[in-house]
């Protein structure tokens, strides 16, 4: 059984309120607000049984106000990048806002993280509910979306649905940073990480995938036995993993990744409808940021595993479609699970 707790977090300077849900189980405790259906704290337990918080974020609103790397939200209308902020959908271009070097990156300059959700309690979880209005962004369509998350015993469920008056590319995602250590926790180099991919997508300068689909095998792309992250990460040239990882081309939910960090025991694992995952390990955190108990999150602090949809895909016809059309209904799914061993 899931306790379904609901509480004001804080109010907006338009005087909204914010409201905070606590989804409580026996293994987990999240709490998720309205406010760009942001996780702000998830408790899991340890191999000895302790509660200890795995996510970064901030004690309060103003935090999640003001400018940080999308803490926990979900992301959207397009997570990841599109190049240019350029795509052509029915024969007519569209340019969106550029908020990442010459690129468009998480929705554009007010995107699905920081706005108001209508939410509703359900059984064991919570729903959300926003319509971005045609525009929005830059973006073609009036989008309705649901997100419901819903925990059952040690998985923590999100569900997106979508659907659109006009062919939008859409591709949402949540930008939880997971520490299993416990948030506030210096780096993530004793996680072990796992990831069930052949192929990966080599990025150029500007971080937009060149358009190849690389074997991993024989690169440090290659995850598919567990490795150390700390000495995988050294092996890079770049700063740390910020890469999209092909899943199997299948709608059904596959296993995605496996995270295990020995000294708590913590393990996440995490399951998929998507046909990617940004395996991101927080490069471009610096320690600026004032988190949750005066935590600072200095770079490699964290990891994300953002399931998604290929970045750039709307510009990359060989990438898997991210284009939803009228009548049609976007419906995709992720799970995270948490044990011990
Ligand atoms: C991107 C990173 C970016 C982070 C925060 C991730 O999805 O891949 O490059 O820094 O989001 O915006």
């Amino acid at each position: 059984m899931t306790s379904v707790t609901r509480n004001i977090f804080g109010n907006l300077s338009d005087g909204k309120t914010v409201e905070m849900f606590l989804l409580e189980s026996n293994f987990v405790k999240a709490e998720i607000i309205s406010f760009g259906c942001i996780i702000t704290r998830l408790e899991t337990k340890d191999k000895h049984g302790n509660f200890t918080d795995i996510v970064l974020g901030f004690d309060s609103l103003e935090g999640y106000l003001n400018k940080h790397p999308y803490f926990g939200a979900v992301v959207g209308r397009v997570a990841n990048r599109i190049a240019n902020g350029k795509f052509s959908v029915d024969g007519q271009d569209y340019q969106l806002p550029i908020n990442n070097g010459p690129n468009s990156i998480h929705g554009g300059l007010k995107g699905f993280d920081k706005v108001l959700w209508k939410p509703e309690e359900i059984e064991n979880g919570v729903q959300f509910s926003y319509t971005s209005a045609d525009g929005e962004e830059g973006y073609p369509g009036e989008l309705k979306v649901l997100v419901t998350y819903t925990l059952l015993g040690s998985e923590l469920t999100i569900n997106y649905k979508a659907r659109t008056s006009k062919t939008t590319p859409i591709n949402l995602t949540n930008h939880s940073y997971f520490n299993l250590s416990g948030q506030g926790s210096e780096n993530i180099y004793d996680h072990e990480i796992f990831i069930d991919a052949e192929h990966y997508l080599p990025v150029d300068d500007n971080m937009i995938p060149t358009g190849e689909i690389v074997p991993v095998q024989g690169t440090c792309f290659d995850l598919r036995k567990p490795v150390e992250l700390g000495s995988q990460i050294a092996k890079l040239s770049r700063n740390g993993f910020d890469h999209n990882f092909c899943l199997r081309m299948t709608e059904k939910q596959q296993y995605c990744t496996r995270v295990y960090h020995k000294p708590s025991g913590r393990v996440l694992t995490v399951r998929t409808t998507k046909p990617g995952v940004q395996f991101y390990t927080a490069n471009f955190l610096d320690g600026s940021l004032k988190g949750k108990g005066g935590a600072v999150y200095p770079k490699h602090s964290a990891f994300c595993l953002e399931t998604q949809a290929w970045p750039d895909a709307v510009n990359k016809p060989q990438f898997p479609n991210t284009l939803l059309h009228p009548g049609e209904e976007y419906d995709q799914t992720t799970w995270f699970n948490f044990s011990v061993q």
